[in-house]
């Protein structure tokens, strides 16, 4: 089974300080960064284009992964991963042909995710598993930080660890849950399965700081993982 990850977003950083926010990240002990990248079609926000984030690329060993939010994730694939990304992860609702997107990842030398929405089933990801080194369930809707966690995602993140379990997946697929994760959220995501866990607003927001808030949530993750 894959370890706990704490994977900040940096949707809630200061955008003004993108730079330093990514140090101090680094130095809270997250164990890699994500970017929200939106493009205002898939969702009704725009923010990270892959300058920005190469302009970050040398400040931290840190894993970059892109979150792409995008209508065409084929055709900026290989922007994200020529700006540092590691591992770009696609929306099957954004996807005509998945599995030749997942490919196409795969072929530019990273690693290839797969995440789903509140209202797509778990079913939607069966065939790809073989693919993927993740699957993100997202527990809000796309485009926003700062928003409710959607506590019946948990089935379904338990139906994905299932589906990865019974494929005897689960040393190399990582489950992600994204929205709404903080102390209070993170144990009953991982208690369903999750071993990624993305956090934005609750990791910013801490008033003991970056370093605290990171190390609450793993804690309350790893309690709730090893026990389910
Ligand atoms: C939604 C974004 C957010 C972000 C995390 O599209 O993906 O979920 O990463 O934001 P918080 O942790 O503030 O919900």
């Amino acid at each position: 089974m894959k370890p706990i990850q704490i994977a900040p977003s940096v949707l809630s950083a200061d955008f003004s300080r993108l730079g330093e926010a990514v140090c101090e990240l680094d130095s809270a002990g997250v164990d890699l960064i994500q970017w929200d990248v939106m493009d205002g079609q898939f969702v009704p926000n725009l923010t990270f284009g892959p300058d920005i984030i190469a302009s970050t690329r040398a400040l931290t060993k840190l894993p970059f992964e892109a979150h792409l939010m995008v209508l065409t994730p084929e055709a900026m694939a290989a922007r994200y991963v020529e700006a540092g990304c590691g591992r770009l992860i696609v929306h099957v609702e954004a996807c005509n042909d998945l599995r030749k997107t997942l490919e196409t990842i795969d072929s530019l030398g990273a690693k290839a995710a797969v995440a789903i929405n509140p209202e797509t089933s778990a079913s939607a990801v069966a065939d790809v598993l073989d693919l993927v080194d993740m699957v993100l369930v997202m527990t809000v809707r796309p485009g926003f930080g700062g928003q409710k966690y959607i506590q019946s995602m948990e089935p379904k993140i338990a139906e994905v660890r299932q589906m990865i379990a019974a494929r005897n997946l689960d040393d190399t697929v990582n489950l992600e849950v994204d929205g709404g994760i903080g102390v209070d959220t993170a144990s009953g995501a991982a208690k369903a399965g999750a071993n990624v866990l993305v956090a934005g607003s609750a990791l910013f927001r801490d008033p003991k700081g970056l370093t605290h808030a990171v190390s609450s949530i793993r804690a309350a993750a790893t309690r709730a993982f090893t026990a389910h």
